[in-house]
């Protein structure tokens, strides 16, 4: 199957560069029966996440970064992305959920709290996806209330036509379409996060 979907460009800032979505392949035999097809593969995101790191790097240097990372689904992207930053930082997490479970999102609660001081630093904000931008606006709200010197926003994955808040990313990893995808961190009812890739979920798997 064809899976080089091509989307009409992301709002993104000026210095957000998301790569093409690449050819994928086929879907590992342990996963047949549930995934349709790989989006974007184990390799294409590691090229992927440390060209975002050097840029990261770049903008990064010579001032004092604290990395705060969104729970769960950041788990797998903020590991590889973080090992490629040769810079001193703080890393801490913020725990958010919604009450929408599957593939909707709804009320949003938060589960943790930031505990660094991030007063005059430089904060990297890292999710594993931008779908509606509910979270991303709350989440960084939050934390411009906590005064930052500035707060750069990174996402492996940006899904533009689902916007409903006017919210940017300024690093993405990969522009996708309008798709529920899973892996690489991302899950479906708390499920599939270990999966090396992305993929999408066979739809006779979500139950609405
Ligand atoms: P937003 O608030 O609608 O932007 O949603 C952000 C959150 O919804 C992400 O951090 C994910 O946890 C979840 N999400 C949105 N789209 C997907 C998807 O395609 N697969 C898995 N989780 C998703
Ligand atoms: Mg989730």
């Amino acid at each position: 199957m064809k899976t080089s979907l091509r989307v009409p460009a992301a709002p993104v800032n000026r210095n957000a560069r998301a790569a093409a979505l690449p050819r994928a392949g086929n879907v590992p035999a342990a996963w047949r029966d549930e995934v349709d097809r790989v989006l974007i593969n184990d390799a294409q995101i590691a090229r992927r996440v440390r060209a975002m790191s050097r840029e990261i790097e770049r903008d990064f240097k010579g001032h004092e970064m604290v990395v705060v990372s969104l729970l769960n689904g950041t788990v797998m992207f903020l590991a590889d992305l973080i090992r490629h930053l040769s810079l001193p930082l703080r890393l801490d997490f913020i725990g958010v959920s919604s009450y929408g479970s599957g593939t909707t999102s709804g009320e949003l609660v938060f589960t943790k709290e930031l505990r660094i001081d991030v007063r005059g630093r430089d904060v990297l904000l890292v999710d594993d996806i931008l779908d509606t931008g509910r979270t991303m606006k709350r989440v960084r709200a939050k934390i411009q209330s906590l005064c930052p010197r500035r707060i750069q926003v990174c996402v492996l994955l940006d899904k533009p036509s689902r916007r409903v808040e006017t919210v940017q990313a300024d690093y993405v990893g990969f522009t996708i379409p309008d798709l529920f995808v899973i892996g690489y961190g991302l899950d479906y009812a708390e499920r599939y996060r270990n999966l090396p890739f992305v993929g999408v979920l066979k739809p006779e798997k979500i139950q609405i």
